[in-house]
């Protein structure tokens, strides 16, 4: 496995880049903004194709990479299912996985530094964003943050993982890179308390000041999204009431890029074909699926995901490619479920 543990100094934050080997894809977490070219310039020497980025909750000290790395990739952007960010391209809930070619992070719903707090365990390691730090705990003092949700998830998720565990957290301000679940267990001084109410009193009376990024940080972290309208501009765009109306033409072809678990999860458009995103290239290149069906029968493409991200980008890769008449439905099926469009299970 290719595991790079990458620091930014300015905002003391951990970011982990992943893949099974090289030449494979990759999945990077808690991207930080002016890191960017360092990750795209590492994923290039390492041959590795960028495929998601993960945020562990909204965070409130520096800017994502989230939406930088999406513009510059294509990637995936993933988050929790509550997060208060406008679009990701994907969003997960507790027993979810997010899985790369060779990797797969099971998703745990660690509230309480945030409502939108995530951890991701890989096989020996569990990423705790800031819920469970080095010797420490994530605040609990603002963005829907709760101490006792926080000792709930800590002590009923995290310290319940195995104590050989390695913990790599999402901060760091001292120096440590990573620890065991065990040895948190018995070093962590944030740990030594006997109820969720005596951890909501300690937490209670930290007295921190705000995180000097945090006025521009948190409202640039809500705005992640893709704008959906330059698409639209095109005219590489239909509603999801225009979709409905399509959905019954010979000439076209509805094409759902989410992943298995999202389609189980929200259901699909009634006589869509699955291609997920990741495969998307292979698809529309010369001899693929998508680009021989457009070719041999004329049909129009309309792509749609989750909310429009995956299937914006994957509108612009088949118009690159020569389909020109590929569209995506604007929102995706969230937008289709909000318009009362037929579902299948
Ligand atoms: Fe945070």
């Amino acid at each position: 496995m290719i595991f790079r543990q990458l620091f930014d100094n300015a905002s003391g934050t951990y970011t982990y880049l992943l893949a099974s080997r090289r030449g494979g894809e990759a999945l990077i977490i808690d991207p930080v903004l002016e890191r960017v070219d360092r990750y795209l310039q590492l994923v290039r020497e390492l041959d590795l194709k960028l495929v998601k980025a993960v945020d562990t909750h909204l965070h409130a000290d520096h800017v994502t990479g989230l939406g930088a790395l999406r513009d510059r990739t294509r990637c995936i952007t993933v988050m929790g299912e509550q997060t208060q960010a406008d679009v990701v391209s994907m969003r997960v809930t507790e027993g979810d996985r997010i899985e790369i070619e060779g990797l797969r992070l099971d998703v745990l719903y660690t509230p309480g530094h945030t409502d939108d707090s995530y951890s991701f365990v890989l096989g020996d390691r569990v990423f705790t964003g800031d819920t469970l730090l080095i010797r420490g705990t994530g605040r609990t003092d603002f963005q829907n943050g709760d101490p006792r949700a926080q000792y709930d998830s800590i002590f009923n998720k995290l310290l319940k993982l195995p104590d050989q565990t390695l913990i790599y957290p999402a901060h760091d301000y001292k120096g440590d890179t990573v620890s065991t679940i065990g040895e948190e267990k018995l070093f962590n001084p944030r740990l030594k308390v006997k109820s969720a109410d005596e951890y909501a009193q300690l937490m209670n009376n930290l007295k921190l000041p705000n995180p000097k990024m945090m006025d521009v940080a948190v409202p640039a972290n809500i705005n992640v999204g893709l704008r959906q309208e330059e698409i639209a501009r095109k005219g590489w765009a239909v509603t999801a009431a225009e979709a409905m109306v399509l959905r019954g033409r010979a000439d076209v072809v509805i094409v759902d890029l989410r992943e298995t678990s999202e389609r189980e999860r929200h259901g699909t458009i009634p006589g869509s074909l699955h291609a997920p995103y990741p495969d998307l290239r292979e698809h529309i290149g010369a001899g693929g699926m998508l680009r021989d069906l457009a070719a041999s029968t004329g049909k129009r493409i309309v792509f749609y995901c989750a909310f429009g991200e995956r299937s914006a980008m994957a509108v612009q890769t088949a118009q690159d490619a020569g389909l020109n008449t590929a569209c995506h439905i604007q929102g995706g099926i969230d937008a289709w479920k909000k318009a009362n469009g037929p579902l299948a299970r």
